[in-house]
């Protein structure tokens, strides 16, 4: 049975919002966290540590996410997570970002191919008791890069291969390079998760039946659009399965949708003092939201220049009485 794992996404897929969708939508398998960037201070910052602590993440299969391109520095990171019960990490060498890349982080790291191998000798000569896992993109400035890359990944244990089939340099523009990631399905010793603009139920079983080999599918933008995704997409298999009779489309129910944001808007109130903060948080799933509500474009711009949570809750109420 396929798997669907929530892609890491800084500031968005936070505990708190990890937890809403996994009460309110159809569950996950497996939800990263934004990336830990090592540091020197002997334990995790408060931060770091409200992201995973266990208490946070009750019934959830949580995957910490570090990244770095030291291996002594990840080696001790991933040590203070085994402290609090990580029993599977990921690497990033994904992120796209001028700021990361630049010092050969994330997707930057891709370059020195040398450095990339010794980091990850450096990492699995350290930790055997613990599954670690590598998010991926094809290389820094060319996709060929992959070749040499893939080669070094199928050097070690990995737990999984992540693969955003793209370059850094593509960011999140150029279209996602699928014959490179039938490349990595032709030469990869490790099993695969495909991630990368899967957007709509189309999307995902286009892809399902073009990469028949993958069950592991991990799932960004997407999902914050619609946190319904998966749950559409049974309904469609249900349907062909004919094991529903009448079925008139699937849409979420603005009951639920309503109750999500709540929820998410309550525990972010609850995490900070600040209203500017909340309202942030708030407003930045919104922005993702609006591919899903297009013909509420103007209402939404509202919600997005609320001043206070008390106007933010005004518009969003508004909107979900429109909704039908
Ligand atoms: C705002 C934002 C934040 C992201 N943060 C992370 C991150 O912390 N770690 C990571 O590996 N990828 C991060 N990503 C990349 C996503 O995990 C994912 O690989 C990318 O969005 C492509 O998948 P999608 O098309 O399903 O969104 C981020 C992407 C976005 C747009």
């Amino acid at each position: 049975m396929a798997k669907y794992y929530l892609a890491p996404m800084e500031g968005i897929t936070t505990y708190i919002f990890r937890n809403a969708y996994h009460k309110y939508f159809r569950k996950m398998d497996k939800y990263y966290t934004p990336f830990f960037v090592p540091h020197s201070k002997r334990g995790l910052n408060l931060k770091e540590q409200e992201e995973i602590l266990p208490a946070h993440n009750a019934g959830l299969f949580v995957v910490p996410q570090i990244l770095s391109n030291n291996g002594n520095d990840c080696v001790q990171t991933i040590e203070k997570l085994k402290r609090y019960g990580y029993e599977e990490i990921n690497l990033n060498f994904g992120c796209p970002s001028r700021t990361v890349a630049s010092k050969y982080r994330g997707s930057g790291f891709l370059a020195k191919t040398e450095e990339l191998d010794r980091f990850l000798d450096t990492v699995f000569s350290n930790e055997k008791d613990v599954k670690i896992s590598v998010k991926t993109r094809l290389g820094r400035d060319e996709p060929e890069e992959f070749e040499r890359i893939l080669s070094i990944y199928n050097q070690y244990p990995l737990e999984e291969l992540i693969i955003h089939p793209r370059v850094q340099k593509d960011y999140y523009m150029h279209e996602v390079r699928l014959s490179w990631y039938a490349y990595a399905e032709g030469h990869s010793r490790h099993s695969l998760c495909y991630n990368g603009e899967l957007n709509t139920v189309k999307n995902i079983q286009e892809m399902q039946q073009r990469f028949p080999q993958t069950d592991c599918w991990m799932i960004g933008r997407g999902m914050i659009a619609n946190p319904g995704l998966l749950m559409e997409l049974e309904a469609e298999k249900l349907k062909n399965e004919k094991k529903i009779q009448s079925y008139g489309g699937f849409s979420i129910e603005k009951e639920r949708m309503a109750a999500f944001l709540e929820d998410i808007c309550i525990h972010y109130e609850e995490a900070s003092p600040k209203e500017i903060y909340v309202l942030f948080k708030m407003k930045e799933i919104w922005t993702y939201l609006m591919r899903y509500y297009p013909d509420h474009l103007e209402k939404i711009r509202k919600i997005k220049k609320t001043q206070t949570i008390e106007e933010y809750k005004r518009e969003v109420q508004e909107i979900f009485t429109l909704l039908r």
